[in-house]
């Protein structure tokens, strides 16, 4: 367990930077990541390569036995490179270049920008293969953006197409472009789609194509720092839930994933932040680290956000620590005084002077070397699993039915639910092996081809528990509707079929009730309903308002051995807490602790080690009662855990059981 920080020497005068260290090893602050966007100071002439600045910057650091994590400076190419080499710069969908000035304006298909790309790197893993302070790398930065409609994307974009599609007829068959007579004659007729009234066949495939871009970019970084430095671990700073390249295709060109995690300061957007940290986690299925950890008040160019209370920063901290996280990096040390983050503040004000976050994360430094490396490692405990499928969710996300319902945030209402019950989740896509987990939750399982319905068929018929929703199987590979009655190629395993279903706009609801073996309880639906017709399921919850009144609008199947739960609607959260609870009382897996809103609670095991987190999100105190026949040792203060204990604001407590009766 160690904390680290984001720091930038070149944005200090030589002489801060002995300061900088030293309260850096004073803080306990054990790791640095830096250099990620210094491609200026490295080459400040193409071909001219100058790292004396950063050998001496690192000295200071080795010094004080702090690691460094170097940045691979790609994310913001010099003026000179884009001023001699114009084509490199992305252009948007209305034919216009990016204007440099910022970072993350390159083209990911630019040939040019890739070999100059390559060299810096080369040239950089050369210079540090073997130096001692050095333990890993980061590639680029954040990378993903900008999608870019130049000559050379069309063109690459077009002999992605080929290569999927093989021949025209095959691609106008698949898209149906017979539709508004956008029949293509030659590759070179297809343009980069760009939403204008365009097909959602051609849009899933731009999207994957982008992705795939961002993918060929990077992996000349990772075959160059892999190659060269065999002694240094690789990864990338992700940015949770973000869709514009495939993460558990990224995930698999690196060593460990690494996370920026930036939660908001009120506890329901602090949710997302668990829930991020959860896919970040399974992007590898593995302990991963965080590069980038919010350590102060954010804001941009203009505006500020509210800062964070005393105790949130820690708070943070450990909640990424119980998804997790291993090692904590936060930004960044110290304020930028100048350029176009002046108001995202970093652990130390603009002037560096240490104050109250200092203080902060020094106690979390502290509290780290108390839990050493009986911590690091640690599995994290799931009881059900959640598949993300990029094409389902991108496809989704193109036709979202109703302008409030979103992939994500309808997953949400499943991943909020389990939160409350402190069941721990795992995500999977679908190639992942996910025979093991208990119970998996599809949401929006849009796109279905024959292999996964194949899948989810063998998975349900040797046990497993499969939750499906509306909006599924909808579409084929190539976002077509299929040709059958919904949900298409999981019919068999639904039991049920889509009669009609209806979008619920305007705000309107409609109420269902719920029956065995959820409990009897009325709950009101938005967004969308699907009415049901039974084909083999049970019913185990009705419309009792609106269109489809009297019809089923939740089934539950005995498939093989398993289970299938098909839920019609979208509902209020109660719903969803319902129907977790079910779920994991069916597979004896709730959490002896009590349910709440405000304080969650994770595990983590190693050996016969166990780690319960418990974190109070809340402003006000939380009594926090532990389970019958439990007893606890604190493990931060090494003291046992009463029976009944009261959890400060923002309080954190890691426990570990001393006995079990
Ligand atoms: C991102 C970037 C950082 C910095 C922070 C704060 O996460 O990776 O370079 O810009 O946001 O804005
Ligand atoms: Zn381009």
């Amino acid at each position: 367990m160690e904390i680290g920080a984001d720091y930038y020497p070149e944005h200090w005068d030589r002489k801060d930077w002995e300061v900088n260290a030293k309260l850096m090893e004073e803080g306990g602050f054990k790791l640095v990541r830096m250099a990620e966007f210094a491609w200026s100071r490295m080459e400040p002439k193409e071909g001219r390569y100058e790292f004396g600045w950063l050998d001496d910057a690192i000295r200071g650091l080795e010094r004080r036995k702090i690691r460094v994590i170097l940045g691979t400076p790609t994310a913001a190419p010099p003026p000179w490179l884009v001023t001699k080499y114009p084509e490199t710069l992305a252009v948007d969908a209305r034919g216009i270049r990016r204007i440099p000035g910022g970072r993350r304006h390159y083209c990911f298909n630019s040939p040019v920008y890739r070999e100059l790309s390559r060299k810096i790197v080369t040239a950089l893993a050369a210079h540090y293969a073997t130096h001692p302070a050095v333990i890993g790398w980061q590639t680029d930065n954040e990378i993903g953006g900008p999608v870019c409609w130049c000559e050379n994307c069309a063109r690459a974009f077009r002999k992605w197409l080929e290569e999927r599609y093989n021949t025209l007829e095959n691609l106008n068959r698949s898209w149906g472009t017979v539709f508004w007579g956008q029949e293509y004659s030659d590759w070179d007729e297809i343009p980069l789609p760009h939403g204008d009234g365009q097909s959602p066949s051609p849009r899933l495939d731009h999207a994957r194509f982008h992705s795939h871009s961002v993918l060929t970019y990077h992996e000349i970084q990772t075959k160059v720092l892999k190659q060269a430095c065999p002694r240094h671990f690789v990864t990338h700073n992700m940015m949770g839930f973000y869709d514009e390249v495939d993460y558990f295709e990224l995930g698999k060109s690196l060593d460990l994933v690494a996370w920026d995690n930036y939660p908001g300061n009120k506890w329901g957007q602090g949710k997302v932040a668990s829930a991020a940290a959860d896919y970040m986690r399974s992007i590898k299925h593995s302990p991963f680290m965080v590069m980038e950890q919010r350590s102060g008040l954010t804001g941009w160019l203009e505006f500020l956000n509210s800062g964070d209370a005393p105790g949130q920063l820690r708070l943070w901290t450990y909640q990424a620590v119980a998804h997790g996280a291993d090692k904590i990096v936060y930004f960044r040390w110290r304020t930028s005084r100048f350029g176009g983050e002046q108001y995202w503040h970093g652990i130390l004000d603009h002037h560096g002077v240490p104050g109250r976050r200092y203080a902060e994360l020094k106690r979390v430094g502290r509290e780290f070397a108390v839990l050493g490396e009986r911590l690091d490692g640690a599995a994290y405990v799931s009881s059900a699993g959640v598949l993300l499928h990029s094409d389902s969710r991108w496809a989704a996300d193109i036709q979202k039915g109703h302008p409030k319902l979103s992939f994500l945030g309808h997953a949400a209402n499943f991943t909020k639910a389990f939160s409350f019950f402190h069941a721990g989740l795992e995500y999977y896509q679908p190639s992942d092996d996910f025979s093991h987990c208990p119970i998996l939750i599809a949401p929006t399982l849009f796109l279905v081809d024959e292999a996964m319905a194949a899948k989810l068929t063998d998975y349900v018929q040797r046990g497993g528990t499969l939750v499906l929703t509306f909006r599924s199987g909808v579409k084929d590979a190539a976002n077509v509707v299929v040709n059958e009655r919904l949900p298409g190629l999981l019919r068999h395993l639904s039991g049920c079929e889509v009669e009609e279903y209806d979008c619920l706009v305007a705000g309107e609801s409609v109420q269902v009730e719920t029956s065995a073996p959820l409990p009897r309880k009325p709950f009101q639906a938005s967004l969308w309903c699907d009415q049901l017709t039974l084909t083999g399921a049970r019913a185990i919850a009705r419309y009792r308002s609106g269109p489809f009144k009297g019809s089923p609008a939740a089934t539950m199947h005995h498939y093989g051995k398993g289970t299938v739960i098909y839920v019609g609607f979208n509902g209020e959260q109660a719903f969803y807490n319902a129907l977790a609870k079910w779920l994991l009382a069916k597979n004896k897996a709730l959490s002896p602790f009590a349910p709440s809103e405000t304080v969650e609670i994770t595990e983590r095991v190693k050996d016969k080690d166990r780690f319960i987190f418990i974190l109070n999100h809340s402003g006000s105190a939380q009594k926090l009662r532990m389970p019958p026949r439990c007893h606890y040792r604190d493990l931060l203060t090494g003291q046992k855990a009463s029976r009944s204990t009261t959890l400060s604001p923002y309080d954190v407590k890691i426990l570990g059981p001393v006995e079990t009766a």
